[in-house]
């Protein structure tokens, strides 16, 4: 009896120790991930020495402390199969290969992500998972993978949802815990079954480094891709994200003012932030922009709602996120091409306080206190009306705090 029970203590304690290190495929995502992804500044110019240097300077920048952890090789590291079928990667390029580059990462305290494609061939026509689901699930297991980019090109008419299930399937059967990025640019309303299949999941096509733009082929801009978020916020959750796309911001050719609106919308919608610029050159007001402790604790908040379109007023988009200790988030946001006045009554219009159920919001009699999280108005109040000129695509970002009242 004593031994019987002994061994059950044992088991136990066994038990909640490999659960102590190594959380469920559920547990995996509780805020957005965030990190970096080779595809949006290097194509498929991808290499060793190119990913070692971006983990670096991922540490080097604060970019590590103030949150961003996966590093990720997108398409082109892979070339071929070998004769039973194991993937493999560029030598060329990937001399070491992948498990001395996963261990370079871990040893930074960094994680690491890999890039396949749930059809035959990769976008880039490099060899796809599609038949080796579960040999390339324990290969990354092997490796030391904690992140996948599953994508969706040469998917020869599979059933999407059926397609990323198997590869989910795979990755919870190979004994490591991976995140699961699925990448079929909404075709098939991922939003609607994605949750339990995979983290994170793309809701338009792939984006440019503009703000309003749509491209004959497909590519989208910053505006295009918040339109499509609206319509599919209440997707977001803990554990399962839209994914609105690699940032672009650092890549040159938005202003500053519009990659500030970039990332504020990124935190507004509870998006992925997967930084896609060459952390080893980016400016300092770049780096600021993705590091802004106050835009990071919107994106990372632990209630897990992304912000809504309460309204529009001219051509400023209104959004509000119910955040977890009761403060809100409002984003006033010129979708303009030209600079256009607001005037915003508080008192008149507004609802930040909220309950914790989705969507409900009751208005604050008394006046509460504003943080500017780009932080160039100081102690903004709710008691005064916000009477401004935005810039063009500017965006003004607050945070209304529930319990922090103005002075008399
Ligand atoms: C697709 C994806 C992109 C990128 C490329 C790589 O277009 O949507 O994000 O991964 O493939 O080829």
């Amino acid at each position: 009896m004593r031994h019987t029970f002994t061994s059950s203590m044992l088991f136990l304690f066994v038990c909640c120790l490999v659960n102590a290190q190594s959380p469920t495929f559920d547990q995996l995502a509780p805020t957005p991930p965030m990190g970096w992804n080779s595809w949006n500044k290097f194509g498929c110019k991808v290499s060793e020495t190119l990913i070692k240097e971006m983990a670096d300077a991922m540490v080097a920048t604060g970019m590590k402390e103030a949150g961003y952890e996966y590093i990720v090789i997108d398409d082109c590291w892979q070339v071929s199969r070998d004769s039973v079928g194991n993937i493999v990667p560029d030598s060329a390029h990937f001399p070491n290969g992948m498990k001395a580059l996963a261990d370079y990462i871990h040893s930074k305290g960094l994680k690491f992500g890999v890039y396949s494609c749930a059809g035959s061939r990769t976008c880039q026509g490099r060899p796809g998972s599609r038949g080796y689901q579960f040999q390339d699930a324990r290969q990354y297991a092997e490796w030391g993978v904690d992140y996948l980019k599953y994508d969706w090109c040469s998917n020869e008419g599979q059933n999407a949802r059926a397609a990323y299930q198997t590869m989910s399937d795979a990755l919870k059967a190979c004994g490591r815990p991976i995140v699961l990025s699925i990448c079929e640019w909404g075709e098939n309303e991922p939003w609607k079954w994605g949750k339990g299949i995979g983290h994170l999941w793309r809701i338009t096509p792939d984006i440019r480094d503009c703000f309003d733009c749509t491209f004959n082929w497909g590519g989208v801009g910053v505006l295009q891709i918040l339109d499509k978020a609206v319509e599919v916020a209440d997707a977001a959750g803990p554990g399962h994200w839209n994914d609105l796309e690699m940032l672009e911001i650092g890549n040159g050719n938005q202003t500053e003012t519009e990659y500030r609106s970039h990332m504020a919308i990124w935190c507004m919608m509870a998006a992925p932030l997967m930084a896609g610029n060459d952390l080893r050159t980016m400016s300092t007001a770049d780096r600021d922009i993705l590091c802004n402790p106050e835009a990071l604790a919107i994106n990372q908040d632990s209630l897990g709602h992304s912000g809504f379109k309460y309204m529009t007023l001219n051509n400023v988009d209104i959004l509000v996120r119910a955040l977890s200790n009761g403060d809100v988030a409002f984003l006033f946001l010129n979708r303009a091409n030209e600079p256009t006045a607001l005037d915003y009554d508080w008192n008149a219009n507004t609802v930040y306080h909220h309950t914790l159920e989705k969507g409900r919001f009751y208005v604050a009699k008394e006046p509460r206190i504003l943080v500017d999280v780009w932080g160039k108005q100081k102690n903004g109040t709710t008691k005064k009306p916000i009477k401004t000129v935005l810039e063009p695509h500017e965006g003004l970002f607050f945070r209304v705090k529930k319990n922090d009242k103005p002075a008399l």
